[in-house]
């Protein structure tokens, strides 16, 4: 039987641990149609979480609406903006309106984008949007249409997803805020990203276009005995179990990533031959594999940094992987680096999201994996 714990994917709500206040919180917000922004690192559930809110909104009484789910991670321009906006629509269109009659009538609502309804071979409905005039002005068309289809009394959900990415697009955030703010006050907006030092210039500063924009809601650790529960369940199905204490190891040792224990507890649920309960020794054996497994994977990750970049890097996993004072002599001195390398080594990696700030302001490695490589293949 294939293990219930599943990583490189977005879950179905069954199989996500936890996020009970966060579940409610953004039910509420998409009910009242407020804008909110979630955040935290990655992998913690985020893109899973809004995808499932956003299916229960839609199967909710009387809706069937529109839902725009826009992924921006990697852009760099407004033409891409406008591309991933304008795709995005499309495939919205198609799910919410899949009678061909509803989808005409819907298309007739938004005619400057010059809406072209099409049938594939097997008969398949696809949309796609011809903008007009460049990107900023697609842009602004697409998010007006969404604005009339409101009008018209059909709901309305818009998701961005890995929103931070917009930032190295010129003017693209004073652009995007504009188009917004047009839009009716009650349609929820949900924005999610995990690079908190950029959101948090995005969303904190008082001279950011998105300053003062909607609430803010964090990711945090998911509880222990949370978790224990949860990997205990799906153990049980394969005839294993473990020790609250064991159990809480094992989410130490992946620095609480929720995507990085999954993989080591689908590893236990396939390699542990004799069922019964799992000890700290199991749980060791199956993390060290699964570094054996990722090497290549994670030897070709960490060709994109420096030596520098890397002995930084190599330093925070010799340090116990979480650093609050990485400017400290203590640290330069061990990592080998000035003030000033340091300053733009930790800023080139969180840029890179190699590294992860927490609110309390200590930083952490975003994969614990990448940690435990240095570890095991760079020596002690
Ligand atoms: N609450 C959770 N319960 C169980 N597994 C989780 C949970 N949250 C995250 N995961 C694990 O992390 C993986 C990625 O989840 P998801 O894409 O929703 O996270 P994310 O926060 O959007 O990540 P990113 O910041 O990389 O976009 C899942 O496939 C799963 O392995
Ligand atoms: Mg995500």
């Amino acid at each position: 039987m294939p293990s219930r714990f599943y990583f490189d994917t977005v879950l179905d709500e069954v199989d996500i641990c936890n996020l009970h206040s966060e579940r409610t919180r953004i039910a509420a917000a998409i009910g009242n149609g407020e804008k909110i922004l979630l955040y935290g690192r990655r992998n913690s559930g985020k893109t899973s979480l809004a995808k499932v809110m956003a299916a229960k909104w839609k199967a909710g009484p009387g809706h069937g609406g529109m839902f725009v789910y826009v992924d921006f991670y990697g852009v760099a321009s407004m033409t891409q903006i406008a591309s991933r906006l304008s795709a995005a629509m499309a495939e919205g269109y198609k799910k919410a309106f899949p009678a061909r009659a509803a989808l005409s009538a819907a298309l007739e609502i938004a005619k400057s984008l010059r809406p072209k309804m099409d049938f594939d071979p097997d008969g398949e409905i696809s949309v796609s949007l011809g903008l007009t005039e460049g990107p900023n002005k697609g842009v602004s068309e697409i998010i007006a249409a969404l604005g009339a289809m409101k009008q018209r009394k059909i709901p309305v959900l818009l998701v961005m997803d890995e929103f931070q990415d917009i930032h190295q697009a010129a003017e693209a955030e004073g652009i995007l805020r504009g188009c917004l703010q047009t839009l009716p006050h009650d349609i929820p907006v949900i924005i999610l990203g995990s690079k908190r030092h950029l959101l948090t210039t995005m969303f904190n500063s008082p001279n950011a276009a998105f300053f003062n924009w909607g609430t803010h809601i964090e990711f945090g650790d998911i509880p222990y005995d949370e978790y224990w529960g949860y990997m205990s369940e799906r153990f049980a199905e394969v005839g294993l179990s473990i020790s609250a204490e064991t159990s809480r190891i094992l989410q130490d040792e992946l620095d609480r990533v929720p995507e990085a224990i999954n993989r080591v507890c689908a590893r236990l649920c396939n390699q542990f031959p004799a069922r019964g309960e799992l000890q700290r020794v199991h749980v060791h054996e199956a993390v060290r594999d699964l570094v054996e497994s990722r090497q290549s994977t994670i030897e070709q990750y960490l060709g994109r940094f420096t030596e520098d970049q890397e002995r930084a890097l190599l330093t925070l996993a010799r340090r116990g992987g979480l650093e609050r004072h990485p400017m400290s002599r203590d640290f330069t001195a061990a990592a080998r680096l000035s003030l000033t390398g340091a300053r733009k080594i930790f800023a080139k990696l969180e840029d890179e999201s190699a590294i992860y700030r927490r609110g309390d302001g200590a930083y952490l490695f975003t994969d614990p994996l990448v940690r435990l490589h240095l570890l095991r293949f760079r020596g002690n």
